[in-house]
């Protein structure tokens, strides 16, 4: 029956990472690998929800008003003039307005760069549309973009660069500087942006988020995706939306309905209530998940984890494993849900340098790769307790990880 399978689905096999779920599951393990929270909904926002279901919201659907409130929000937050009706795509999560995104504008043989390590789900898409990625590798231990490197991956084929700020491992917000090269390269190489700003609320201390296309001549070659998932805590409501110049909307808004058709009706309802939060939402979300961030560090910090990046944003923390455990990222991942019932995230899934041909930087890299676990902290006061107390069962007595 494999004969039967298209080119596309062949190369999207399952990863060895989803044995890890299996037997954490089976160990009933505390989980501190997925992306979403283990507490409730805002109940504003879960009440709008119950009464667009009661208020028969059950069929295909377009809200405009959240269109309407995107394009301003997207004005006031970073400067961007945005026609409601025509340059936003409402799309089932970040996930599929991505999709659309690259299906709306990458060819067979156009080359799309991303950073590494970086969230999973960009590489399938690239290679479904018949792209091919090209990876540029951040600098551990704070992960920053050398300027040469990033220059030397664009090529004629370049039609796109993806950055996901803040990001998806490592919790990095990409700097001021940064972002300036990016929208240097793009202008005059004549590329495109792609955006994931799925955790454009959630940063910390003094970092504020800062869209790529607000830079000069960025918004014209900008698509920014982004969804209700991570800033409300409903990733299963699958509300998230395209915003990109209007003749690429209109194509990811015609792709989306080849797909999809719409995203679910009351949701988008309720989407517009959660939109429309006051400013106190939005900064108790961000206090909330900075204290989280801070509890998790002291914890792995204690047990021995080398943490030499604080995560800037997003609710992810990349630590890198104990000088002195000499065991691989999965196989720590492997004790640690049968020893202390905890589970998480394995680094070198992010990792995708070494796929390419045997250059200098990818040597370099490598030998980082299999020393990060990432811990999801998006949980409740109870569930990181939880770990502490079970970490605490496999701690020496100077409190350092037991595990080989
Ligand atoms: C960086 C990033 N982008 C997108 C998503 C998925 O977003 P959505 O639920 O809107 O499809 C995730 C989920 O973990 C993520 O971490």
């Amino acid at each position: 029956m494999e004969g039967k399978l298209s080119s596309a689905a062949k190369k999207l096999t399952s990863s060895p990472i989803q044995e890890l779920s299996h037997l954490a599951q089976r160990c009933n393990a505390i989980n501190l690998a997925e992306g979403f929270p283990d507490f409730p909904a805002p109940p504003h926002i879960k009440n709008a929800a119950v009464a667009a279901i009661n208020s028969d919201f059950n069929q295909y659907r377009h809200v405009q008003g959240i269109c309407d409130h995107l394009a301003k929000t997207a004005k006031e937050m970073h400067g961007l003039d945005i026609n409601p009706l025509t340059d936003i795509a409402i799309c089932c999560g970040q996930t599929e307005a991505f999709a659309a995104a690259v299906f709306a504008t990458i060819d067979r043989g156009d080359e799309v760069i991303l950073f590494d390590p970086s969230f999973e789900t960009y590489e399938g898409c690239i290679t479904i549309a018949g792209g091919v990625p090209v990876f540029v590798a951040l600098d551990p231990p704070q992960w920053t973009l050398a300027p040469s490197k990033f220059l030397r991956s664009f090529t004629q084929r370049t039609k796109a660069v993806v950055l996901n700020s803040p990001q998806n491992p490592t919790g990095k917000v990409f700097s001021k500087d940064e972002l300036e090269i990016m929208a240097g390269a793009c202008r005059s190489k004549n590329c495109l942006a792609i955006t994931d700003e799925v955790y454009e609320h959630i940063t910390y201390d003094n970092e504020k988020h800062i869209s790529l296309a607000s830079f000069p001549g960025m918004q014209e070659r900008t698509i920014i995706t982004s969804s209700l998932s991570k800033t409300f805590g409903v990733t299963g409501w699958r509300v998230g939306w395209a915003i990109a110049p209007t003749v690429i909307a209109s194509a990811i808004r015609n792709i989306h309905v080849k797909m999809t058709d719409s995203a679910p009706a009351p949701f988008q309802e309720a989407a517009l209530t959660a939109l429309k939060s006051p400013p106190e939402y939005f900064e108790s979300m961000r206090r909330d998940y900075e204290s989280k961030r801070d509890y998790i560090i002291e914890l792995l910090a204690g047990a021995g984890f080398k943490i030499q990046f604080k995560p800037q944003g997003s609710f992810f923390l990349f630590a890198e494993l104990p000088d002195n455990c000499s065991l691989s990222d999965v196989e720590f991942i492997k004790k640690l849900i049968l020893k202390a019932g905890v589970v998480a995230v394995p680094g070198q899934g992010f990792f995708h340098t070494n796929n390419l041909s045997s250059n200098e930087d990818s040597i370099i890299s490598c030998s980082y790769q299999k020393r990060y676990i990432r811990f999801a902290f998006c949980k409740s006061g109870a569930t990181l307790a939880a770990v502490s107390k079970n970490l605490g069962k496999i701690l020496d007595t100077r409190g350092h990880l037991l595990l080989h």
